[in-house]
Parts: C-alpha cells; structure tokens; sequence
C-alpha cells in the first residue's frame, strides 16, 4: 500500500459506512415512489368507464373514431376542422355559463331562474348544436353529450316540481361528473383543411 492510498483509506471507509446505514429519521430506508395510475372517473354511462376508453384506444379504423395518441396527452383526439372545433368549444361555453347561472339561481333559491338557465341547454340544444356533427363525432361521444342534455332537462323539470335546492344541488354534482369524464378521455385535433 503506498502512503497516498493510507491517506484516503480511512475516508473510504468512513464514506461507505455511512451509505449504507443511511435511514429517513423514522427509522425507514428511503424508497422509490409508486406510481398511483390516474383513475378516471366512473360514472353510469359506460362509454366513461376507463376499460372501455382502453378499448376505444386500442381500436383503431373504427369508421366513427380516429385514434391518436400523443406522448403528452393520451385522451382520444377528434379529428375536425376548424369550424367544427368552434362550435364543440362555443357549446361547451354555453353549458359554463348554463352551470354558473343554476348556481347563482341557487343561491336564492329561485327554483324559477334554475329551470329558466337549464332548460335552454336541455335536448332542445342538442338538436340546433349537436346534430350537425352527427357522423363526424364518435357515437360513444354523442352518446355522453346526450345525456348531459337529459339532465339539464330533467333539472329543469325537477325546479318546478321538487322545489329543492338541495336536490338541484344533488343533480349538478352528478352531471359534472359527466362533464369530467367526456374531458378525461375526449381532446380535438383540428385537421388542416
Ligand atoms: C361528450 C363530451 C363532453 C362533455 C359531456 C362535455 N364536454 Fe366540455 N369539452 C369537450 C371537448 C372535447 C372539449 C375540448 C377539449 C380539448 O380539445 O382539449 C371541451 C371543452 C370544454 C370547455 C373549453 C371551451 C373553450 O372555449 O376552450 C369548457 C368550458 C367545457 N368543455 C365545459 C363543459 C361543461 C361545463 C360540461 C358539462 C355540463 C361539458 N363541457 C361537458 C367535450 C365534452
């Protein structure tokens, strides 16, 4: 051993020692995290539940679906064109300000204002809206938007006969849930065109 490799020996040593017996404070040894895989959300309509999104993903050529998936977002992509981008995004906004409306509505317990702001966004709406994207939209997305339109009805109809704010409350909650899924699995990729 020459007189250089004495010298950092001991600090060798010293090093390695403490390496090894190095613990979090509780007494625990550090461990790499787990991943959590992202649930997505469950709710009745089944074109939501995340085996079935799976599925949609797996299949590609479907002729109402094209499947692309993106490194940095791995919801389905609808292909549209511009046009048809503004009038998905236009309608989400409708059905924002639809929310906001029945929530403020709420705050007074104006059961009257609830159904005024939520009927217009009802099945009627699905009809001038939706339809002329029929064909163009995946039916499993058409299927989900459906029944978003229901429930505005429903919590339009349920204003003027339960007169419970509470209940109203209930629905909203529920419907949101469906606004969640929809924009856990769907995202649009406008097409050149
Ligand atoms: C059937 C599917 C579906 C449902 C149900 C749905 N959305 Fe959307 N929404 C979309 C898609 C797709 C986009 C565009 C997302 C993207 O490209 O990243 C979007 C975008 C939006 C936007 C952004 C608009 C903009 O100008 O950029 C808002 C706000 C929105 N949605 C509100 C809602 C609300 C509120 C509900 C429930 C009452 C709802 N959406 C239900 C599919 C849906």
């Amino acid at each position: 051993m020459n007189n250089r490799t004495a010298t950092i020996l001991p600090f060798l040593t010293i090093i390695l020692l403490l390496s090894t017996t190095y613990s979090f404070a509780d007494g625990s040894t550090p461990q790499p995290q787990k991943e959590t895989k992202q649930k997505i959300v469950n709710n009745s309509n089944s074109a939501n539940d995340e085996a079935s999104i799976k599925k949609q993903l797996q299949k590609k050529n479907t002729p109402d679906a094209t499947t692309y998936i993106n490194k940095y977002d791995q919801r389905q992509a609808l292909p549209l064109n511009k046009a048809q981008q503004a009038h998905v995004l236009a309608e989400m906004r409708s059905l924002l300000d639809g929310i906001q409306g029945i929530i403020a509505a709420l705050v007074s317990d104006d059961m009257e204002a609830v159904a005024k702001n939520s009927r217009p966004l009802g099945m009627g709406m699905k009809q001038n809206a939706e339809n002329t994207l029929h064909g163009i939209l995946p039916k499993a997305f058409m299927k989900l938007g459906k029944s978003v339109h229901m429930d505005f009805d429903k919590i339009a109809d349920d204003a003027g006969r339960v007169k419970d704010s509470k209940h109203t409350l209930r629905q909203l909650s529920e419907m949101i849930k469906k606004c969640q899924g929809c924009h856990k699995s769907y995202r649009i990729e406008v097409k050149n065109q």
